[in-house]
Parts: C-alpha cells; structure tokens; sequence
C-alpha cells in the first residue's frame, strides 16, 4: 500500500467542505481520524462518515485560533491516540472587503484562524511528531497567498504567512523526517465559494486553463500524496492545485 493503512489522522476544519473530503480520502485509504473544527455538529458528521467507511473516528470541538483551547484538544486527541501520524491544517475563514473598508476586525480574525491557527496546532503536535522521528503535516494555504486577490488582502496575507511557515518549519523539522509541505487550491466548489455571484464565478471559470472549478477530492488527492509514502522525498513544497490557474 501506500504508507496510510493503520495510522491515525488530524484534520482541522473537518466539518464541511475541503477537510471533510480530505478525512473520507484518508480513511478510503485506511486511516483513523480525529475530525477537529470549531463546529461541533460538522465535526460529528464527519467521524460518522468516518466511521460508516470502515475506520475508528472521533470529533473535537476547537477553534484552531485560540492557543489555549488547541492545548486543550490536543490532549484529547493524544488521549485518544498517543501516536499521530498525519496533520493537515484546513481550517480557515474569508472576510472579504477591499482595504479601505477592511475592518480591524476583519484583518485579526482571518488573521487569526488562518496563520495562527495553523502556528497553534502545528507547534502543538510537533513535539510528539519529532519525538517519534515521523510525521506529515499539509498545510491548506490557497493560490491567492501566491497571487493576490482585490478584496482580500487579509486572506492573501495569511495565505501567503502559512507558505513561509511550511517552508520554515519544515527546515526545523526534516532532520526528525517530520515532513512539511502546503498545498494551494484554485476555485473549489465549497460553502466559502458558493456565495459569489454567478458572473463573478464564469469570469473566474474562464481563467483556469482546465475549464472547470475544482472539488474537495482534487485537494484531498494531493494532500494525500504528500501524507503518502509516495511523498517521502517531498518537503517544503507548495503543490497548486487550481486547473492549471497559476503556473510557477
Ligand atoms: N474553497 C476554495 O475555493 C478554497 C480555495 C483555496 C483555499 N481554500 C482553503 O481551504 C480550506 C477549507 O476551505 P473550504 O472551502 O472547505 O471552507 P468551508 O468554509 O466549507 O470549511 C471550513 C471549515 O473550517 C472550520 N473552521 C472555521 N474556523 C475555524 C476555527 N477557528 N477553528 C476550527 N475550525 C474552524 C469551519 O467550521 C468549516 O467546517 C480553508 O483553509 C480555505 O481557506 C479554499
């Protein structure tokens, strides 16, 4: 197989949309999950589904931003599972709103769940990771951290903030082979773009080369490789996966 049978999982923003699938991909693959996201409802879905495909899974409730709540849930979740093998941060809002008009409010929040939220509860599970010498993180960032987007400095700004955090954590870490890499979606069609107007999403359709907007399995099939054993020589990287969007 391909090096995901019998481990154990974390997904954050497990509840809905992209880390869903990227929790059904594991577990299609044979690996238990523990469904974090700070809506507990979403988190329950997910370990059923989980769970309904064959494999353990639990929910954690936690809001990624807040480092004391993230201390909290990792001890559940190291409770539940002394040994975690994968991590993949997902979760992640939009505020959008073009700079002049941006709150402060709008800038910390995504701020803080985004790049914080990603800081939190990569350095939370780091210490067992290094401890064990094994470990693969997947930090979700997004095209628009590389590109930039008008009305979404906040976001391009956090996006970009985790490329630099992947590329310097998996510095630190590839010496205990914990392994580090982002991957960077287009447009996926999830409950963050379903709200866009129609004229909005044909304007975007027409700038991706493949000509149609991505799914939460496209991303999950990345993230996949890079948990993999098919990723073993592969760290620090951004892996776009957007249609073909942005060529680098
Ligand atoms: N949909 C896209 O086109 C797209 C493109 C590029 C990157 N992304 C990124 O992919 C990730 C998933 O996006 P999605 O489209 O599935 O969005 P989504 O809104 O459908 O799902 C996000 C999930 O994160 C959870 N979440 C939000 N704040 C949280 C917090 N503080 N703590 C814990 N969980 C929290 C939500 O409850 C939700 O379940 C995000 O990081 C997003 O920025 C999405």
């Amino acid at each position: 197989m391909i090096g995901i049978d019998g481990k154990t999982a974390v997904v954050t923003g497990a509840g809905q949309g992209i880390g869903r699938d990227v929790a059904l991909a594991l577990a299609s693959y044979g690996a238990d999950v523990a469904a974090v996201d700070v809506n507990e409802t979403g988190a329950g879905g997910t370990a059923a589904l989980v769970r309904e495909a064959g494999r353990d899974s639990a929910a954690f409730r936690c809001d990624v931003g807040d480092a004391a709540d993230v201390e909290r849930c990792v001890r559940e979740i190291l409770a539940w599972r002394p040994v975690v093998h994968f991590l993949v941060n997902n979760a992640g809002i939009a505020r959008d709103n073009l700079l002049v008009r941006m709150s402060d409010a709008e800038w910390e929040s995504v701020i803080r769940v985004n790049l914080t939220g990603t800081f939190n509860v990569t350095k939370a599970f780091s210490r067992s990771m290094m401890k064990n010498r094994f470990g693969r993180i997947v930090n979700v960032s997004s095209i628009i951290g590389v590109m930039g987007n008008a009305g979404q400095a906040n976001y391009a700004a956090s996006k970009a903030g985790v490329i630099g955090f992947t590329k310097a954590v998996a510095k630190e870490l590839a010496g205990r082979n914990v392994l580090v890499n982002a991957v960077a979606p287009g447009f996926i069609e999830t409950a963050m773009t379903a709200a866009l107007p129609e004229e909005r999403k044909e304007w975007m359709r027409q700038q991706i080369p493949l000509g149609r907007f991505g799914s939460g399995k496209d991303v999950a099939a990345v993230a996949l490789f890079l948990l993999s054993d098919l990723g073993s020589y592969v760290t620090g990287q951004v892996i776009h996966c957007d249609g073909g969007m942005v060529m680098s």
